[in-house]
């Protein structure tokens, strides 16, 4: 949601801005601007839609200058549109933002007392008006970005950029995230230390409520309450390249094609020997625990559905599964004997965090299961579990997501484990089928010709169900989300029992029904309700393994095939086709694959 970078330097500011917008375009891309101090005077440049729109306008009208702030945005108050975009900027101040000043209308009134009224729409504008007012004042920049500060309700991270001050930039961090990084006699900040990577791996994390003065030599912290605080320099490992699409069309094909080596990866991390058992017993003793809540949102949400399924069956936990954004506001009853997991790839996702927020002091352990470390939700939990799936840059989750199941996976051999509810052979038994998948992975790749094909047909209709039953019913309703964020297809995941209660109405022979079923303890009712679907003329896609295929191919649209799988944990596996699905029809449909229209990857407002 929004992406900011800034940047005190010895060379031109506008290139290096704009790198570091490259690497924070996935998260939003409604607009994007910079702005900098040329010969001591602020200068802006903005455009409408993605960043190479700003770089085309740059190349006419170049911005000089070695101080800067730049912005992308996805919006939330005001269109998407050049007047909106940020960097905002009033009198001696820009101001680049990301998150939502919640108090921005009582601000407004309060300056319209004074004479200073709004010219675009957005709240952020509010922050540079204030700003500015206080400076007017007689407020030099710090006093006055400290002032400003105090009065913001809401969510946001900051960047403050000064008329006339060549050498300071004023950050600040209050629910959305944001890292200092350190150069030699340059200083950098930017949204997350992926967008500051090509320029350096120092970076200090700001806490909540912290504020950093910012110069050449260096940056001065304040936390909350204004008092200076001293905050840690780390190095950080985060591979530039990683936001390179290593020769696949999309960010989402390669990350696809990754999974077999990061859920390698995942599974030899968490499960080899004693070190991986020994890292999720810390702190959790899922004997003392009686159930099981997960909150997230999206993808990660739906990883928490499957997993409920492992969890019940394998460990008798009874497992909750909630959106964040309903979760936090239901005030749901919590005990001490709860363990609480939340997932998420970002780490950053606003409702997700307020939900752990909620859960804070009210349960046993606070989980986190996050693909990056250093994020505010694996800052704020009891224990961070790493996804281990490297950058995602692709809007549509796919490798977070079989990671994330892998990480859950492992979660519910252990809490079973620990329960003493599967004997050791029954445990080591799962374990092998687990550490199969990654292969597994790699060999339903094969099915991608066959997806293709499939898609180009898909890619013609408006409309698609998606049905599973059992530990295959998230999945499927994964297949519909995928399908819909990226194509704009319509589409609705099913528990295939549950289709004749309603969703039947809607088959006739426009409708494809995506059906994924491998021969498993379930594959014969699921095959009943297919029967059910082609009885009305309905087209059935079945995504099944060589027997599911033999059994049940008659009168099939299309058949794909999975290798044989006999395992709980087949929907990591069939995560594969599914994704697949979804990327070759939006490649058919000519549709933005890594930058769906109206989603970001990151989405750090409610
Ligand atoms: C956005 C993304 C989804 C993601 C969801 C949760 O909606 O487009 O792909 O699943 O946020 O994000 P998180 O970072 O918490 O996993």
């Amino acid at each position: 949601m929004c992406g900011i970078v800034g940047v005190l330097g010895k060379h031109q500011a506008a290139p290096i801005l704009v790198e570091g917008l490259k690497l924070l375009e996935y998260r939003g891309y409604d607009s994007a601007g910079i702005a900098t101090i040329s010969d001591g005077r602020l200068e802006r440049r903005r455009a409408l839609g993605k960043l190479v729109n700003l770089s085309d306008i740059l190349v006419h009208e170049p911005l000089r200058g070695t101080a800067g702030i730049g912005h992308t945005r996805w919006a939330t108050h005001g269109a998407a549109n050049e007047s909106n975009a940020h960097p905002h900027a009033r009198g001696r101040v820009a101001v680049v933002h990301n998150g939502i000043i919640e108090n921005f209308r009582d601000l407004r009134a309060f300056l319209s007392e004074h004479q200073v009224v709004p010219e675009t729409d957005t709240d952020t504008e509010t922050v540079a008006m204030l700003c500015n007012w206080y400076m007017e004042q007689g407020s030099t920049p710090v006093e006055a970005a400290k002032l400003t500060v105090a009065r913001l309700e809401g969510a946001y991270a900051l960047c403050f950029l000064f008329d006339g001050e060549e050498d300071l930039i004023i950050a600040a961090r209050k629910g959305s995230p944001l890292a200092v990084g350190w150069g030699e006699q340059e200083m950098y900040v930017g949204s997350d230390a992926l967008a500051l990577a090509p320029m350096t791996d120092e970076i200090t994390y700001l806490e909540e409520g912290d504020i950093a003065v910012i110069t050449r030599a260096g940056a001065d912290f304040l936390d909350a309450g204004f008092h200076p605080v001293s905050r840690p320099r780390k190095r950080v490992r985060v591979n530039a390249n990683a936001a390179d699409k290593g020769g696949y069309k999309h960010f989402m094909a390669k990350e696809i094609a990754e999974q077999p080596s990061v859920l390698g990866e995942a599974t030899e991390y968490y499960l080899r020997d004693q070190t991986g058992r020994q890292l999720l017993r810390e702190g959790v003793d899922f004997a003392d625990i009686d159930r099981v809540v997960m909150v997230a949102c999206g993808t990660a949400a739906l990883a928490c559905s499957v997993a409920k399924y492992w969890f019940e069956q394998l460990a008798g936990l009874p497992v909750e599964v909630d959106i964040a954004s309903e979760f936090r506001y239901r005030e749901p009853p919590l005990s001490k004997g709860t363990l609480a997991i939340f997932v998420s790839q970002s780490g950053e996702t606003a409702d997700t965090l307020a939900a752990m927020r909620y859960c804070a002091g009210k349960v046993a352990r606070s989980v986190a299961i996050v693909n990056v470390a250093e994020s505010s939700i694996a800052r704020e939990s009891d224990i961070a579990l790493p996804i281990l799936a490297g950058p995602e840059i692709g809007v549509a989750s796919t490798k977070a997501f079989t990671c994330q199941l892998v990480v859950l996976a492992v979660l519910a051999l252990r809490a079973s484990e620990q329960r003493g509810t599967q004997d050791t052979t029954r445990i080591e038994a799962l374990e092998a089928q687990l550490r199969h998948v990654p292969g597994m992975v790699s060999e339903a790749m094969r099915c991608e010709d066959r997806i293709q094909a499939v898609s180009s047909q898909l890619a013609r209709r408006r409309h698609a169900l998606f049905l599973g039953r059992g530990v295959m019913f998230p999945l499927a309703l994964e297949g519909a989300l995928k399908l819909k964020e990226i194509s704009y297809i319509h589409a609705e995941g099913y528990a295939s029992g549950e289709l004749k209660h309603g969703p039947i109405a809607l088959i006739d022979e426009e409708m494809p029904v995506i059906v994924l079923a491998p021969h498993d303890a379930v594959f014969d009712k699921t095959v009943s309700n297919m029967q059910e679907v082609m009885a009305r003329g309905g087209q059935i896609a079945m995504i099944s393994d060589a027997q599911g295929l033999e059994l049940a191919s008659e009168g099939l649209w299309n058949g794909i095939e999975m290798p044989t799988f006999d395992s709980i944990f087949a929907p990591i596996v069939y995560a594969v086709p599914v994704q697949l699905l979804a990327y070759y029809t939006a490649v058919e449909k000519g549709t933005d694959v890594d930058q769906p229209r109206n989603l970001a990857k990151s989405v750090t407002v409610e």
